[in-house]
């Protein structure tokens, strides 16, 4: 199986010019969810474990429960199998706040963005997120549109919606979680989409193939097209870092390529 599957990474490799080279990612079984953001990756595996890089190795972060992660310059945050909230603080996962979410972002400027299964939107400002007391009042703040998956740069912010369709925002202000308005980009549809804290933008769409956003500038952060990667394994999810493209396939393994 391992054989047939590389191999035909190697064929994507010859049709696509511009390949993205793809080798196994550090070994980790059974991989639901990854994300990558200032030179850290974590991962979640279908234990509901989360777990943290280190080298070559995943190392297991001691609680378990939990089916979304999320790490970038608001810290390190989880979501439990229950909708509720945790970031990472003096070595454990802490609860922060009662709020319901089913996917959580902390790739944006300071600011934490959530969906919850209905898919309404929250955000937490950069002080609240910041400033963790353990227990007392954390109000989210709702976000006036509803997204299924959400991910935010310190470039804007990027989501899907209930019908697959792509959307971006130029500006999200931190410290008060007010939005400019949403684009919608017509044309392919995502399951998935993250952008990285450079403002590259990743998404599996619903065929399973993974695309890179293409004609971002600094002055055009909403880029011009979709370029399919050319990598074969089917996608769940991706992540993009400092030049490094994590993939979760569908059959659970995490692949990374450069
Ligand atoms: C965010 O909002 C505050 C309050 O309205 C404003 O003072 C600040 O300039 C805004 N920041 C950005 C980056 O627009």
């Amino acid at each position: 199986m391992k054989a047939v599957a590389g191999v035909l990474l190697v064929l994507c490799y010859l049709a696509i010019s511009q390949a993205w080279k793809c080798t196994d990612g550090p070994r980790l079984h059974n991989a639901l969810q990854i994300d990558a953001g200032q030179g850290k990756v974590v991962a979640i595996n279908k234990y509901y474990h989360v777990y943290f890089l280190t080298g070559k190795y995943w190392h297991y972060m001691g609680s378990s429960g939990f089916k979304h992660c999320s790490v970038g310059p608001a810290g390190l945050w989880a979501v439990s199998t229950k909708d509720k909230v945790f970031k990472w603080s003096a070595g454990y996962f802490r609860q922060y706040g009662d709020q319901s979410i089913r996917q959580v972002d902390a790739g944006g400027n300071g600011q934490v963005v959530g969906v919850d299964s209905s898919d309404y939107t929250y955000c937490l400002t950069s002080t609240m997120a910041s400033a963790y007391s353990g227990v007392g009042s954390v109000s989210w703040q709702s976000l006036s549109r509803k997204m299924r998956y959400y991910s935010c740069s310190p470039y804007g912010c990027w989501g899907v919606d209930s019908s697959y369709q792509v959307y971006f925002t130029q500006g999200m202000n931190e410290t008060t979680c007010a939005t400019s308005g949403w684009i919608l980009l017509p044309g392919l549809k995502m399951t998935m989409i993250e952008v990285g804290t450079d403002g590259t933008v990743f998404g599996v769409g619903t065929d399973g193939k993974i695309y890179q956003r293409i004609g971002i500038q600094s002055n055009w952060r909403l880029g011009t097209d979709w370029s399919v990667t050319g990598i074969c394994m089917s996608a769940r999810h991706v992540s993009y870092d400092l030049g490094n493209l994590w993939v979760v396939t569908t059959s659970g393994s995490i692949l990374k390529c450069t």
